[in-house]
């Protein structure tokens, strides 16, 4: 046996046994004629001490950081004011009998026992030894107990995880397919699927009737922050239900988890609130609104519709609109501030930001000399503006105007500390537009995906105005991010025909890519619909971390690549002849 016990597990109470640990030196001190170590497994960390002299001993000496030592010795209760409260083991130490150097260590890259800014390409070059950070342990075992939790609940729900396959073909969610080449059928290509829905609606036609898959999903896009090329959804679906149906098992399987394990947390709301798309944009200029703090978005197209700024004018008479957010407690801002946040709000597309700073010696700011004081009377009852509070102005489309400001309001919530990081405000965004107009491409694209049902009263606009067919489409959102979308499905092939065709695809293209999935249709499919929460964003919420990365064992860096193995990385001559395929690269000057 390696070991009885683990190092975290020691207590008083174990005072007088003779134990067998196996682990890492964490730490390790001399002190004239004792040697301490502080031995380290996934459980925690004991303190082992030996007198180095003995030879039998001379190995605790000689120890380093992260060498793999075990050793055998007595539990004892440290002498009086040696305790550590800070260590869970800090009642006991371990006197040590007899110790085996299992594996030496070489020296490391980074520490593993001090939370040190190592660079992150470090970081993810050695990711095994990253992952020894108990910071790291920590979110691992989170996302444990998190599918662990989801899989307990579903099942006792009735719900069956069943597998699908990763060779497939494509299931567009608007990103890029990874592709992966037929040595059988040379020429042609498995798509990676992007989510496994076109799978799970077809379960459904095959009457498993309530379906969940801790689902890998591949998605050839730019990374970000939240967003990683393979990551992780619990995907559900059921048949015979309603958007409430489906949003009840979510709002339930979610109000438990926080509840059992996620002490530190607790929900804004219960039930969750609900807004439609419309008013979620309207209010906090975006469709994941954080909605732990207010500072909401105003409109004043029609108090300021007789202003005598010509920015404002000109931006009413060409169909936009004038929103502000008050930011509390910033009238005092510099000029210099100011000109900071007018530099962020152009990056985000705006073409300025008019202010007010409502100060205690009066109305200051750039907007001041064109707002006439009733004017500004009436913005205070509108928006509840007080002396002390800074007004921020975007005029613009509606669409810029509502992006900026929503940037505002996070910078903000992030600035003055608006938003408590123990709240999570689940919500559900309802009832989202069909379709988006692509305007680079001059087509139609799904806002969802092309599988979700549009409103039944909303199907004689495909001939009218397409833009205004709403969708039984809904997001969960959290805390500022979009944590899971779903929708109840189309299971009639006319419509799903008259939503391809609206996309622009051609009744070859929607048979070669889509024809199984339109034949099933016309076998008797039920009523469906679902959602698909995002595991991994959700559990980086869950553990205040700023990246997806941190709750991924093994993630890619920014670029895609992953920097342990050197992936991605040329195939050999040999495979490629298998897969009958030559390369055709472009030169780097030609790729840019
Ligand atoms: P959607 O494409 O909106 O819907 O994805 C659902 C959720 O998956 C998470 N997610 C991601 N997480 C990390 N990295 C990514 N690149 C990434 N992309 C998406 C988000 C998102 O809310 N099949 C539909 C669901 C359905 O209709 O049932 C789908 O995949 O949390
Ligand atoms: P200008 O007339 O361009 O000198 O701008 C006067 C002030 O109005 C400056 O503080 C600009 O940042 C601001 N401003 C300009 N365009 C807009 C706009 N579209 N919305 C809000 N403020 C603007």
């Amino acid at each position: 046996m390696y070991k009885t016990h683990t190092c975290g597990e020691l207590r008083s109470s174990h005072a007088g046994q003779t134990v067998t640990l196996a682990g890492w030196v964490h730490r390790q001190r001399d002190h004239g004629g004792v040697t301490f170590i502080d031995l380290r497994d996934r459980y925690g960390i004991v303190q082992v001490v030996g007198d180095p002299a003995k030879a039998e001993l001379a190995s605790l000496q000689n120890a380093r950081s992260e060498w793999v030592m075990q050793i055998t010795g007595v539990v004892r209760k440290r002498p009086d004011g040696a305790d550590n409260p800070n260590m869970v083991t800090g009642e006991i130490e371990v006197e040590v009998l007899k110790v085996e150097t299992l594996n030496p260590s070489k020296p490391l890259p980074f520490l593993v026992n001090k939370d040190e800014d190592t660079e992150e390409a470090v970081r993810l070059k050695y990711r095994y030894l990253d992952l020894r950070h108990d910071r790291m342990q920590k979110n691992l075992i989170l996302r444990h107990n998190v599918i662990k939790y989801i899989r307990d609940y579903l099942s006792d729900a009735g719900f069956l995880e069943i597998e699908t396959p990763m060779l497939f073909k494509t299931t567009p969610e608007g990103a890029r397919d990874f592709l992966v080449p037929s040595r059988l059928q040379p020429g042609n290509f498995y798509a990676l699927p992007q989510s496994p829905q076109q799978l799970k609606q077809l379960l459904m036609v095959a009457g498993l009737d309530k379906y969940f898959q801790i689902a890998r999903c591949f998605r050839d896009e730019d990374l970000r922050g939240d967003r990683q090329l393979e990551f992780t959804q619990l995907d559900l679906e059921m048949s015979f239900v309603h958007r409430d149906d489906v949003l009840a098992v979510v709002e339930s399987l979610f109000t438990g988890m926080v509840k059992d394990i996620l002490p530190g947390k607790r929900l804004l709301a219960s039930p969750w609130p609900r807004l439609t798309y419309t008013e979620s944009v309207e209010r906090y200029g975006s469709d994941k609104p954080d909605l732990r703090f207010g500072m909401e978005l105003y409109n004043l197209s029609d108090i300021l519709a007789q202003s005598d700024f010509m920015v404002f004018q000109s931006v009413l008479k060409a169909g936009g609109v004038i929103k502000c957010i008050i930011v509390p407690g910033c009238a005092e801002y510099t000029r210099r501030e100011v000109d900071e946040l007018t530099g962020f709000a152009r990056e985000q597309g705006a073409k300025g930001l008019a202010t007010l700073a409502l100060t205690a010696e009066g109305v200051k700011g750039t907007a001041q000399k064109f707002i006439k004081s009733e004017e500004v009377e009436a913005i205070k009852a509108k928006t509840g503006a007080n002396t002390g509070d800074l007004v921020l102005f975007i005029a613009d489309q509606k669409a810029v105007a509502n992006k900026t400001l929503s940037a505002l309001r996070i910078l903000f919530r992030d600035r003055l500390k608006l938003a408590d990081p123990n709240v999570l405000a689940f919500a559900f965004v309802v009832d989202f537009p069909m379709f988006e107009w692509k305007e680079e491409d001059k087509k139609w694209d799904a806002a969802h995906h092309p599988f979700t049902m549009p409103k039944m009263e909303d199907l004689p606009k495909f001939e009218t105005d397409p833009s205004e067919i709403l969708s039984d489409a809904y997001d969960m959102v959290l805390n500022g991010y979009e944590t899971a979308s779903g929708s109840i499905r189309i299971h009639r092939s006319d419509i799903q025909q008259k939503v391809f065709h609206l996309l622009g695809l051609k009744d070859e293209e929607i048979q070669s890519k889509f024809g199984h999935l339109i034949e099933a249709f016309e076998y008797g499919a039920p009523p469906h619909g679902g959602m698909a929460p995002g595991i991994d964003r959700l559990i980086m919420i869950f553990a205040d971390e700023p990246n997806i990365r941190e709750v991924i064992a093994f993630p890619k860096n920014q670029a895609g690549r992953d920097l342990m193995a050197d992936a991605p990385s040329p195939a050999s001559d040999k495979q490629l002849a298998e897969l009958q395929m030559k390369l055709d690269l472009k030169k780097d000057e030609e790729k840019k």
